[in-house]
Formats: structure tokens, C-alpha cells, sequence
């Protein structure tokens, strides 16, 4: 039997209309537009792409967008009044500072430097402290993005094993809480744990965030699993031709969709989902902003 493709680049479309006809009904009801301002601090060109993309599908949500675009020798007196006047702003919902940042600059300094009201990516401190006692808070992109996608797949996520690899602050440790939050058993492994192939292979649940390609191989799950891979890896395909490359995911497709019963692909799986949901975000921070009933399942 072969997996069913979970295609997240349908559902980020189904999630930026449903933001689209939002922000619609904001305008005309209330007069507001939800605004959006993305920081970027050198010439990083893999940033580059992404803080494009963003600012692209901001507007065509019908969103405003600002790009801030900074030498990467910025100091951080200048970075952080930067966000200190985005923090007063009235036009500015959400703010995203884009990572990793220049060597010389503090990230936690400058991420608990954003009003957590417009913290979009659910990175301050406050909103992960939030998020782990249960209470309400922004939530980051990506975690967001993999939970609406496995609620979508099963309806109630109540009971099940769920297996995260990865134990970043970005994913893994979010992504741990949300599940929780809906009532799995959460194990997160990490690379010092002992028989991770034991582990995983015990999960209905499995959500790869490690950043190794294809390091999951299709005899580690358990048959009918759904197996969601946060990976983004670009390796050599010479297959391709000479000097080519294609991006993978952190789980080996070809043997891992024989054996689960859902699979995300790489691309077109997690990666769609995490901007449509920092699209989500910024809808849901005016929301709250403006004391605004939020919309339904744009957030936990
Ligand atoms: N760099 C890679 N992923 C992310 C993300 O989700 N948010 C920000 N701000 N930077 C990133």
C-alpha cells in the first residue's frame, strides 16, 4: 500500500483564502488592515528568497507589507529601534525578524525585544512560556502549520503516539507542546537518543525535524503512520545531470510513503504551510489587537 499524499501546498491555499476572505470583511467592517513588517539583516540569499515570498503572499491576502532590508553590519542599537518603532506603530501587527541573524547581533536579545502582541512567529519569550502552560499565545509557523494538517488527517489526535525528531526551539520544542496540548503521548527524540528506530518505530505519529536528509528510512515507521517531514535539505542529484541538485526532506520518501499511511513530500508539504500560517498570525494578532473575534481554525 502506498501513503496518501498530504498536499500542503492545497491546504496553504485553503488557509491564505480563508485569510483573504478575512482581512476582506476587517476592511469593510471595521476599516483595518492588517499589516505585516519583515526584518532582514544581511545578504543571506536562502533569506532573501523566503522574506520575498512572504512579502509577495502578504499583499496578495490583502495585507500591508514592509520589508526592512538591513546592511549586515547593522548595530543593535539600530536593529532594536528599528523594532521598538514597529512595536509603537498602529499600521504594524505582526513583526518577523528573519534568522538566523549576523554573528554580532544577540537573537534572544533582539526576538524579546518585539511587543509579543506582534510576535508572529511565536518566538518571544512570553509566547513560549504561554504556549507550554496551556494558554493562549502566538504559535510558531511551522509547528502551526504540521498540527492543522494532522487535525485535518484525523480529526481528534487524542491518544496517539506521536514522535517528534528535533528538539529546536523553532519546531521540536513547539511542535512537542502543541501535541500535548491535543492529547498525544509525545516523545521527543533528539541525537543523543538511544535506538531512535525503536522509538519512532512505536509512533502513530512522526514528525521529522532535524535538518539530515532522508535520515528516516521506511523500516523505522510503523505500517500506517502518518509521517510528517519538516526537512528542507538540498543535496547533489546527479541523476539530474552534472552539478544538479533537488531538495529532500528529512525522511527517505521512497521507502517511508511504502509503508505509512500519510506522507507529507518535500517539497510542496510542510514548507507552504509555515507562511500561510504567519499570514494566519498576523490576522489573528489584529484580531486580538482590535478586540476582534478571532477567526475559527486559524489558531489552536
Ligand atoms: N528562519 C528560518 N525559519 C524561520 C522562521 O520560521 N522565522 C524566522 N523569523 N526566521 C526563520
Amino acid at each position: 500500500m502506498s501513503a496518501q499524499v498530504i498536499d500542503g501546498k492545497a491546504f496553504a491555499a485553503k488557509v491564505r483564502d480563508q485569510v483573504s476572505e478575512h482581512v476582506k470583511l476587517l476592511k469593510v467592517e471595521h476599516g483595518i488592515v492588517p499589516g505585516l513588517a519583515v526584518v532582514l539583516v544581511g545578504e543571506d540569499p536562502a533569506s532573501q528568497v523566503y522574506v520575498r515570498s512572504k512579502g509577495k503572499q502578504t499583499i496578495e491576502v490583502g495585507m500591508h507589507s514592509e520589508e526592512h532590508k538591513l546592511d549586515i553590519a547593522t548595530s543593535e542599537a539600530d536593529l532594536l529601534s528599528i523594532i521598538s518603532r514597529l512595536n509603537s506603530d498602529p499600521a504594524i501587527n505582526g513583526i518577523l525578524v528573519q534568522l538566523p541573524l549576523p554573528k554580532h547581533l544577540n537573537e534572544d536579545l533582539v526576538i524579546n525585544s518585539i511587543d509579543p502582541a506582534k510576535d508572529v512567529d511565536g518566538f518571544h519569550i512570553s509566547n513560549v512560556g504561554l504556549l507550554g502552560t496551556g494558554q493562549r499565545s502566538m504559535v510558531p509557523c511551522t509547528p502551526l502549520g504540521c498540527l492543522m494538517m494532522l487535525r485535518e488527517h484525523f480529526g481528534s489526535l487524542s491518544g496517539k503516539d506521536a514522535v517528534i525528531i528535533g528538539r529546536s526551539n523553532i519546531v521540536g520544542k513547539p511542535m512537542a507542546q502543541l501535541l500535548l496540548g491535543d492529547s498525544c503521548t509525545v516523545t521527543v527524540a533528539h541525537s543523543k537518543t538511544k535506538n531512535l528506530k525503536q522509538v519512532v518505530s512505536h509512533a502513530d505519529v512522526v514528525v521529522a525535524a532535524v535538518g539530515r536528509a532522508e535520515m528516516v528510512p521506511g523500516d523505522w515507521i510503523k505500517p500506517g503512520a502518518v509521517v510528517i517531514d519538516v526537512g528542507i535539505n538540498r543535496i547533489p542529484a546527479p541523476e539530474k545531470g552534472e552539478g544538479k541538485t533537488k531538495l529532500v526532506g528529512d525522511v527517505d520518501y521512497d521507502s517511508c510513503s511504502k509503508v505509512a499511511g500519510a506522507i507529507t513530500p518535500v517539497p510542496g508539504g510542510v514548507g507552504p504551510m509555515t507562511i500561510a500560517c504567519l499570514l494566519a498570525n498576523t490576522l489573528t494578532a489584529t484580531c486580538r489587537a482590535n478586540g476582534l473575534t478571532e477567526p475559527e481554525g486559524l489558531t489552536v
